[in-house]
């Protein structure tokens, strides 16, 4: 178990890998989908200084955390918390936290899918020149079609599967290193061109403004949304990047490496807030829109630039494969352990694996067309009702669904991989694992895990419920 570099699973041909590997995990839809239209709901600044707090007192440490116990046990993670549990003399009932997390990845997949699949829609869309010369009221009506539409999303929702899918019934090591040695950088430098459109919006730093003022009163509201952010967009909390560190050559590096993947996950969130919200203010867009923000708001960049259609049609690719590479994170982790315990191939668990987040993936899409106006979590008008239709308030399907995941689940991941590393394996174990040079460095990043992240999380969650 601990210490050799065979595991059934295969290794990674090298660090480069494992960091491109992670940073694809999660660089996704998180980074360039998600964050903006958060930062846009609760408040811009206050959102995003919390969100970067996060990252690096609760998200890094726990990242941490998972890449050491899974490279320690070289397992998946319900079968490397059981035995790195029973190995320290403690109860293999830790293993329990790991099928949550499986729960959760699937849950997180099926909506994950979705909107993996709008991606799919947009390559045609700007392809076919749809949003030539394009303004923003035509660019929301684009959005408000296809969502409106279910059989047009379910299309894509089974393609954006079926292409996650693949990848994974081959095994990840082949699949993910070939497609992603190019695509990465790739997305980095559409991104950069993205920003320089936006600087010739003329309202640049009304987005800055928008992302980097803090307004106090805005401070609680995006307190738990922004921890559960941080969690997501670092793709900590389920399992995903204690699989990957299973695959983790020993001589490598853990805190350098994930570092490299926390900074560089950030640095594509702003980096898209940055290109997204100048662009949302020249036009009159509502930076509160929601979901559809990104959607709305980038159709005007490449209706309006030089060679547009072409930079739209790869951008929209490469998000598609941002999105594949996260969501093949998502079920490798389920996948690994079923190919451990069960006798099935490697193709079928994928398969019945991928037809499940698919089918519960229905939920989302419905979510935005036929079953809009069913609310759960009602409050408004007084009394709270568990689920009405109709309501003004509330959430639907797909709210519920990230609520539960992203708020509650992933937290209480985070929490349960990091107190696991710093308490119940403990100090030794730890530094055998991380063999850091410094020996302050050491103290700080354990102290960051066995205190810091698992009282930070308790604490955002107490000023949630007594807010
Ligand atoms: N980190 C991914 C993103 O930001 O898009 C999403 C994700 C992947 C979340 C894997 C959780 C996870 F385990």
């Amino acid at each position: 178990m601990a210490g050799d570099d065979v595991s059934i699973h295969g290794s990674w041909a090298s660090r480069w890998v494992f960091i491109l590997a992670a940073t694809g995990s999660a660089v996704g839809l998180g980074s360039i989908w998600k964050f903006p239209y958060m930062t846009g709901v609760y408040g811009g600044g206050a959102f995003v200084v919390m969100f970067l707090l996060f990252i690096a007192l609760l998200g890094v440490p726990v990242m941490v955390a998972e890449t050491l116990i899974g490279r320690r046990a070289r397992l998946s993670p319900a079968n490397a918390l059981k035995a790195l549990a029973v190995h320290t003399g403690h109860g293999g009932k830790w293993s329990w936290a790991a099928f949550a997390g499986m729960v959760t990845a699937l849950l997180i997949l099926s909506f994950y899918s979705v909107v993996g699949g709008w991606s799919l829609d947009y390559i045609l869309g700007v392809g076919a020149g749809n949003f030539q010369g394009i303004d923003g009221e035509k660019a929301g009506g684009y959005f408000a079609a296809m969502v409106d539409d279910p059989w047009r999303m379910i299309l894509w929702h089974s393609a954006f599967m079926l292409l996650s899918a693949g990848v994974i019934a081959r095994g990840v090591v082949a699949g993910l290193e070939r497609s992603l040695r190019i695509m990465m950088p790739l997305l980095f430098v559409l991104l950069l061109i993205l920003l320089g459109y936006s600087l010739t919006t003329g309202h640049f730093m009304d987005g800055v403004r928008f992302m980097f003022h803090l307004d106090p009163s805005r401070l609680m509201d995006g307190l738990l949304p922004a921890m559960g952010h941080a969690f997501f967009s670092l793709s900590v909390g389920i399992g995903s990047i204690l699989i990957y560190g299973a695959y983790m050559p020993k001589q490598t590096s853990i805190t350098g490496t994930v570092m490299a993947v926390a900074l560089l996950d950030t640095f594509v969130s702003l980096l898209a807030g940055l290109a997204l919200f100048p662009i949302v203010f020249a036009a009159g867009l509502n930076a509160g829109e929601g979901p559809g923000l990104m959607f709305v708001t980038l159709p005007l960049a490449f209706g309006n630039v030089a060679f547009g259609q072409l930079i739209g049609v790869v951008f929209f690719v490469l998000v598609a494969v941002a999105a594949w590479s996260s969501a093949i994170s998502l079920l490798e982790p389920m996948v690994a352990y079923l190919v451990e315990r069960t006798r099935f191939s490697r193709l079928w668990v994928t398969s019945a694996l991928a037809f499940g987040c698919w089918f519960v993936g229905l939920g989302t899409v419905f979510s935005f067309n036929i079953w809009k106006e069913a609310k759960f979590f009602v409050t408004d008008g007084g009394a709270f009702q568990l689920y009405q239709w109709g309501a003004a308030g509330g959430l639907d399907l797909f709210g519920v669904i990230d609520f539960f995941t992203s708020r509650i689940m992933l937290p209480l991941g985070a929490l349960t991989f990091v107190v696991f590393a710093s308490w119940v394996m403990g100090r030794d174990a730890v530094r055998d694992e991380l063999a850091m040079r410094n020996a302050t460095l050491f103290a700080v990043t354990f102290f960051l895990m066995r205190y810091v992240a698992p009282l930070g999380i308790l604490i955002v969650f107490a000023a949630q419920l007594f807010k």
